[in-house]
């Protein structure tokens, strides 16, 4: 992960759809988990809030079947898990409590990766970051990550913490996928130069890249999770764009959709690896299929390229040929 001594498999397995619903009951769930480590799977990420509770719950049941050791654990602190609870962010009081409700629903005696899950500016850094330090230092967690952060917020949560000598976010998990490209700008540049690990969440974006959503659709199709407000907002010429390349690309390949947009992220140079979602087995096996082959360089361009995006000021500005001294990594 990043610079840090913490070994992860390169997919991790995302637990949101864990006991919601419409999601994923608990036997389900259960026989994803176990598909996903006897595939070579270690890494499960969820949150204090997925079902408000639950998801850890199912989570934590599962887990007194297997070796702990085995496995990286991370979940999140930031929302309340009491349905109707407004959020509570990282401030101390709250932290030092939901850390052991995780603990708690997780059965377990310490969390691998514990993050902040969004940005609290209504408490000072300070008291975040030198909380996570006692955790560490506690040993109740091993490591700490941030989630949704900005490019300022999270390097001036890094400087501050080399500053006290606290310990660092090893990673960062922010939306990206071949349709969400916001991270490019600041965040990915930022993890690359810092060392930061990089696990993206919906890299599916929500399954829109999985090929069940198609131009000639009049809404999303009946099994999906996508809304009627998900649908406007994505239906646009640069969506279905990107949809038909990742097609494209995966009939070249002989390789499903979702493996061809998973496989795209494995291979971006900032990422760490995808956060899957599977909502029953079928999709994890699919998207299992992401690991042990590779696009071509010329391949991940073309996906890459369908998704571009005019960048705004001052990106743009620092882009213009004559201020460019040095060419950008690959
Ligand atoms: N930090 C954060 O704020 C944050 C936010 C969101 C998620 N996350 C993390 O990221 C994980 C993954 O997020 P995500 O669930 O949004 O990921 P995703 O991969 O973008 O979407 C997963 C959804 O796409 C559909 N799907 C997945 N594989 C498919 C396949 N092979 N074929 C067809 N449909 C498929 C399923 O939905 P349907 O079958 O219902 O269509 C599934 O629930 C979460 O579990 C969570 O751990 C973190």
């Amino acid at each position: 992960m990043g610079r840090a001594g913490l070994q992860v498999s390169e997919l991790c397995l995302g637990t949101m759809t864990f006991g919601a619903d419409g999601g994923t009951d608990e036997g389900t769930a259960h026989q994803i988990l176990d598909a996903f480590v006897e595939a070579g799977g270690t890494f499960i990420d969820t949150a204090n809030v997925y079902s408000q509770g639950v998801a850890e719950e199912i989570l934590g049941r599962w887990l007194k079947t297997r070796n702990r050791d085995d496995l990286i654990i991370a979940t999140k602190v930031y929302g309340e898990a009491a349905p109707g609870e407004a959020p509570r962010g990282t401030g101390r009081k709250h932290v030092l409590a939901e850390v052991e409700a995780s603990l708690r629903r997780l059965q377990t005696d310490f969390i691998d990766l514990y993050q902040a899950h969004v940005f609290d500016d209504a408490t000072p850094f300070e008291e975040t970051l030198s909380t996570l330090d006692s955790l560490v230092r506690s040993g109740k967690v091993r490591f700490i990550g941030a989630s949704n952060y900005t490019g300022w917020q999270l390097q001036k949560s890094i400087e501050m913490s080399r500053h006290y000598g606290w310990e660092p976010f090893v990673s960062l998990q922010p939306l990206y996928n071949l349709l969400d490209r916001g991270a490019e700008l600041e965040l990915l540049p930022l993890c690359r130069n810092e060392g930061v690990g990089v696990i993206a969440w919906s890299p599916l974006a929500g399954g829109w890249l999985s090929g069940k959503y198609t131009r000639n659709l009049d809404g999303p199709p009946a099994d999906s999770r996508a809304g009627d407000e998900d649908w406007a907002s994505r239906n646009s010429e640069r969506t279905w764009r990107v949809i038909e390349t990742v097609q494209a690309v995966a009939a070249e390949v002989d390789r499903t959709p979702a493996q061809v947009a998973l496989r795209w992220l494995l291979q971006q140079p900032a990422i760490t690896g995808p956060i899957i979602g599977a909502r029953i087995p079928e999709q994890l096996a699919d998207n299992l299929g992401a690991t042990g082959w590779a696009l071509e360089d010329d391949q991940l361009r073309q996906l890459t390229g369908a998704g571009d995006q005019p960048v705004p000021y001052p990106y743009e500005l620092q882009r213009l040929p004559q201020f460019v001294r040095r060419p950008a990594p690959e």
